[in-house]
């Protein structure tokens, strides 16, 4: 799916975001000279202070740390599943770091509307982009991503968070409920691996974030499809890191714990649910999308080139504590 109609109307808006951002750059100078006097006056009235107090010599100022290896201007990401919830809020952070960003679902109505939203509030079109296909139909997805990387050239960083959850006794799951799981939140992060690291291979430069669960590391009793598929594609992970780290592949897990998204309504409104989970989380609440921003844009970046094949827990320290 192309989404060049929208393009031109949402190029305006963001000109008119543009203006206020340039008023403020324009002002910008101004801010920067007085926070630097306001600085300078601190330093010297606490240099003073104590020099009057103790003669004693000071710290030399600490060289100020150097945090561009966060950037991730120029680098395009897709990340499945980005039309609500985690994959939603990976994409916004993902783009507030630089980014390139494509959106993706199933409906690409639904894509198209959240590309413009995210536009709108953020002024950045040039940065966005969307796909609609079926994770699970391999046909789709072979075509939507070949013309993704003609269009844009490559994708640097894929993030694989499309998926569905499963509730039922695992004594009587209908194996085509089992297979449904399966293929969408483990086989389907495969085949887009496939189709996405030979460009990687090629730049010898590639991210893979793979979305698990807290599932990966426990058990419950009505969640067996889900947590087979998280846990195989916790395994997926290590194997993925030991085929391509050499070629500059790193390719790493995100596990979230009880993230309050469409997914988890039903359990968000359930009383009993929701006071059990804040007695065992030792957080003591729902996670949010917007926790899981920094770990995604970390893993995103070159701040990670050598941190591979891990699997990591945001989840408020469920798993930490009994
Ligand atoms: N919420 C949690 O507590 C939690 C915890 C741990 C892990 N996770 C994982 O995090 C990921 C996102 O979960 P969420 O809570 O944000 O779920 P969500 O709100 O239900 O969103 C799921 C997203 O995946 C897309 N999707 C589902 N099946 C698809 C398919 N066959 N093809 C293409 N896209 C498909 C949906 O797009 P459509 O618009 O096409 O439906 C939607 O954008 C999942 O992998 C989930 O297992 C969630």
């Amino acid at each position: 799916m192309r989404l060049d109609s929208s393009r031109e109307a949402l190029t305006a808006a963001a000109r008119v975001d543009n203006t206020a951002l340039e008023r403020a750059a324009s002002s910008a100078p101004r801010i920067a000279a007085a926070v630097r006097s306001r600085r300078a006056r601190n330093v010297g009235s606490s240099l003073a202070s104590a020099q009057g107090d103790v003669a004693r010599p000071v710290a030399a100022a600490a060289t100020p740390r150097d945090f561009s290896a966060f950037d991730l201007s120029g680098r395009r990401a897709l990340v499945t599943g980005s039309t609500r919830g985690i994959g939603l809020g990976l994409a916004r952070a993902l783009l507030d770091a630089g980014a390139m960003v494509v959106l993706h679902g199933r409906d690409a109505g639904q894509v198209a509307a959240i590309v413009d939203r995210l536009a709108r509030e953020t002024g950045r079109i040039d940065q966005l982009d969307g796909i609609a296909f079926d994770v699970t139909d391999a046909g789709a997805m072979r075509d939507a991503i070949d013309g993704l990387e003609q269009r844009l050239g490559g994708i640097d960083v894929l993030v694989n968070n499309a998926g569905i959850g499963y509730s039922g006794s695992l004594i009587d799951v209908p194996l085509d409920d089992w297979n449904r799981v399966i293929s969408t939140d483990l086989t389907s992060c495969l085949a887009l691996a496939q189709r996405v690291v030979p460009g990687m291979l090629e730049r010898r430069e590639g991210k893979i974030i793979n979305i698990c669960s807290v599932f990966n590391r426990l058990g419950r009793d009505r969640v067996g499809p889900y947590a087979a598929a998280k846990a195989g594609l916790g395994a997926l992970t290590q194997v993925m890191c030991a085929n391509w780290a050499a070629s500059g592949i790193q390719v790493n897990a995100i596990a979230p714990g009880f993230i309050a998204t469409e997914m988890t309504t039903k359990l968000q409104s359930d009383e009993e649910f929701d006071l059990w989970l804040r007695k065992r989380v030792p957080a003591s609440r729902w996670g949010r999308v917007e926790d899981l921003g920094g770990i995604a844009v970390f893993l995103a970046s070159h701040a990670a080139d050598f941190v591979n094949g891990q699997v990591i827990f945001v989840d408020g320290g469920l798993p930490a504590v009994l």
